[in-house]
């Protein structure tokens, strides 16, 4: 069976979870290739809702394995708990279904007093982080000071890193942040204790992959964020700090870019964005608002209200060439039900010129005006659909459109929070 790549085509938040979780029925392995813990999807274990930021949903299939790869920075206190609520609640977590890559590197408590301290001295010019210390992890990674996984197997360069490290960071926080300073003996101790627990997890992840093919199995790699979000392709500096895309998969994970067999990208039936940065298609109106509490739009990691727009697919369109999609998720299509008429934005027009994908300017973004088509709504609940055929005509009237101006074909759609509440149109593993 090919391996795939799941990618948000929007600013995360596009309810990708989900989509894994479908997925990984049909594969054996899935790695997580970026990002950290300002993701977040949550599962549902014993009853009990669980938001788990950094082991990947699949761990919920005892003989799947579970891979965190070297594009991932790993706050270790995060995922010791992780494993703790999923063994409390009657989930195996062992080295058997679960690794981390030797090469990851590791979110610290200066990491996230950095990131802090940066976002409140930066004020109205926030980006709006999920302050987990992500981006300082991944300017340290950058910056060749970074500690990964192995370092914590090894005291004696731990020890070195980290007095180094916090010399030029409790500067920073001092002198120039106004901030709190940190010591190095309790940040010490807890990475060698944090290295003891881990050691059994901690592996070579391309090599497990490459065992894993060989073998004849398949992989699925589970990317967090957004395309939009991309550190070189998003809005920035308003991204987070890896790199979402597919192609981050070969990077992230040790594998080689042939390996990427199958890249599904997810769309939401519309936009949100969590954070600053400009959005083409805000809806700040009831629709907005109708939008944001029926599709339950708050942060899983933040908890913070998301910003809700139209679908715009000039970004998913940017998308499908980033990505190289080869087919599409539509999700929440039910949030959209009880709406008169839909707005799908098609281009942009700056100056009254239109503009063939979006600017990477940011002033002339904020300028850009959206081109939209409307199409009619739906006021019947669609969540017991389960086939194309049992959707309203203009249902599939809105996902038709979607189809045609992204020019990639639709194999999923998520027509409510339950397993079962999906429409498979097309085998992406055929
Ligand atoms: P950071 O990744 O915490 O540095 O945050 C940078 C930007 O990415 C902010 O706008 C965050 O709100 C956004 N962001 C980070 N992770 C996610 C996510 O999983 N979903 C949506 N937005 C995210």
């Amino acid at each position: 069976m090919p391996n795939a790549v799941v990618v948000g085509t929007q600013w995360g938040d596009e309810g990708k979870g989900k989509v894994v979780d479908l997925l990984t029925a049909r594969s054996d392995m899935v790695v997580r290739y970026q990002g950290g813990n300002n993701a977040g999807h949550t599962l549902v274990v014993e009853g009990r809702r669980t938001i788990c930021h950094l082991i990947p949903s699949g761990i919920l299939h005892p003989e799947k394995k579970c891979l965190i790869g070297n594009g991932v920075v790993v706050d270790p206190e995060v995922l010791l708990e992780e494993m703790s609520t999923l063994r409390e609640g009657g989930v195996p977590v062992g080295p058997d279904n679960l690794g981390l890559s030797e090469k990851a590197h590791i979110i610290l408590s200066y990491h996230r007093a950095m990131d802090a301290a940066r976002e409140a001295a930066k004020g109205a010019a926030r980006i709006g982080t999920t302050g987990r210390g992500i981006g300082p992890a991944y300017e340290d990674k950058a910056g060749r000071t970074g500690i990964r996984a192995v370092d914590l197997l090894e005291p004696g360069t731990l020890e070195e890193k980290i007095r180094s490290n916090l010399e030029e960071k409790n500067f920073l926080l001092k002198e120039f942040l106004g901030a709190a300073s940190l010591e190095f003996q309790p940040i010490f101790d807890r990475c060698v204790a944090v290295g003891e627990t881990l050691k059994p997890y901690i592996t070579d992840v391309s090599l497990e992959i490459e065992k894993a093919e060989r073998a004849g199995r398949n992989v699925l790699f589970e990317g967090a964020q957004g395309t939009h979000l991309d550190i070189d392709h998003g809005t920035y500096p308003f991204v987070t700090s890896s790199n979402p895309i597919a192609g981050g998969a070969s990077a992230g994970a040790g594998v080689g870019p042939n390996h990427l067999h199958h890249v599904n990208g997810i769309v939401k039936a519309y936009t949100t964005r969590v954070g600053a940065g400009p959005f083409t298609t805000e809806l700040t109106d009831p629709v907005g608002d109708y939008i944001q509490e029926r599709g339950a739009e708050f942060g899983a990691t933040t908890g913070r209200r998301r910003r809700c727009g139209w679908l715009d697919l000039v970004m998913v369109r940017d998308s499908t060439r980033l990505n190289g999609l080869d087919s599409l998720s539509i999700t929440k299509m039910d949030v959209l039900t009880g709406l008169d008429s839909l707005k799908i934005c098609v281009g942009y027009e700056l100056d009254g010129a239109a503009v063939e994908s979006r600017p990477c300017s940011l002033e002339r973004l904020a300028r850009c005006k959206p081109v939209y088509e409307e199409l009619p709504g739906w006021k019947e609940e669609i969540s017991s659909a389960r086939s194309l055929e049992d959707l309203p005509q203009a249902t599939r009237g809105y996902l038709d459109r979607i189809e045609e101006v992204t020019g990639v074909p639709i194999a999923v759609i998520s027509i409510g929070p339950r397993r079962d509440e999906t429409i498979v149109v097309k085998d992406i593993f055929a």
